[in-house]
């Protein structure tokens, strides 16, 4: 089956889909994005992610590009027509086309570009994966989703070439902020289940509010707050979590091994949970 993207107003073949090269996305990294994760044919939480959409274009006062009904609608049909049942749809809205400058340019179109890719469909048991820590050397508004992304670039990078999965970034006092791609979670020695609060220091992740939902309904306490890396080191359990990822144990961070170095079962009861909420929801493909 041939690969299908969406750009500005046209459906085109994936291989021969392209925007223009003072596109600000490009020169400036001047946009935002959106992934949306993809389970038997349906799209996961969509509505809080095209709601962050929303906020992250009015926080760089980008207009969207096409009204929220239009954005649902070439969602399906980009999955349609990548005939996509697992897997993620991802959405960029940049400010445009415009002769460079930093400063906005006047009356800009902003530029909208859908893709969708297939991933293998995974189940509960998964082996777990590894985390290094990292400092976090972001700017201060981590809460909005730009395509400004070359600190995590960098840190996921680096933790691939030392075997790990992601990274874990710090903050000055040492604390965890998040993943290069993932909210992070632990359930520390005294067995209390935390993530950090949301703020700008971190993107508000939609599988993170899932998953708190899922805490509530399973009347599992969960504490908001910072936690150290060393804290993280000492946990029974650790895991992260994304629109890709579901709900991911982590086995291992920097050189030490979390618990038993086995994915723990709040993480596990936790990814089981999410993926059964995945499958809720009208199918679109
Ligand atoms: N990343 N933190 C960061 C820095 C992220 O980039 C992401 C998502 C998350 C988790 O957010 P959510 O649960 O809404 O996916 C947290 C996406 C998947 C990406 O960049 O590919």
């Amino acid at each position: 089956m041939s690969r299908w993207a969406y750009v500005n107003g046209r459906y085109v073949r994936h291989r021969d889909a392209a925007v223009h090269i003072e596109d600000r996305g490009y020169q400036l990294a001047d946009g935002v994005y959106e992934v949306v994760g993809i389970r038997d044919g349906r799209l996961i939480d969509e509505a809080p992610h095209l709601d962050r959409l929303g906020r992250s274009l009015s926080e760089l006062r980008i207009e969207w590009p096409v009204g929220r009904k239009a954005l649902e609608f070439i969602l399906r049909e980009v999955l349609r027509l990548n005939g996509v049942r697992d897997g993620l749809v991802y959405i960029q809205a940049t400010r445009g086309v415009a002769r460079r400058d930093h400063a906005f340019p006047k009356d800009p179109t902003p530029a909208l570009v859908v893709t969708a890719k297939h991933t293998s469909r995974p189940g509960i048991d998964v082996p777990g994966v590894r985390v290094v820590s990292r400092p976090d050397n972001r700017w201060d508004r981590c809460d909005i989703k730009t395509v400004g992304l070359l600190p995590n670039v960098l840190a996921k990078q680096s933790a691939r070439e030392a075997g790990a999965w992601e990274a874990w970034f710090l903050d000055e006092r040492g604390d965890v902020t998040e993943g290069a791609s993932t909210n992070a979670w632990i359930v520390s020695e005294a067995g209390e289940l935390i993530t950090r609060q949301t703020d700008n220091g971190i993107l508000a992740g939609i599988t993170r509010a899932t998953v708190k939902t899922i805490c509530d309904s399973l009347q599992l306490k969960l504490v908001e707050r910072p936690f150290s890396l060393a804290e993280a080191k000492r946990a029974r359990e650790a895991f992260l979590s994304s629109a890709t990822s579901f709900v991911t144990p982590i086995v291992g961070i920097d050189d030490t091994t979390v618990g038993d170095g086995k994915p723990g079962p709040v993480g596990r009861r936790l990814r089981e949970e999410y993926l059964r909420h995945a499958g809720t929801g009208d199918r679109v493909t």
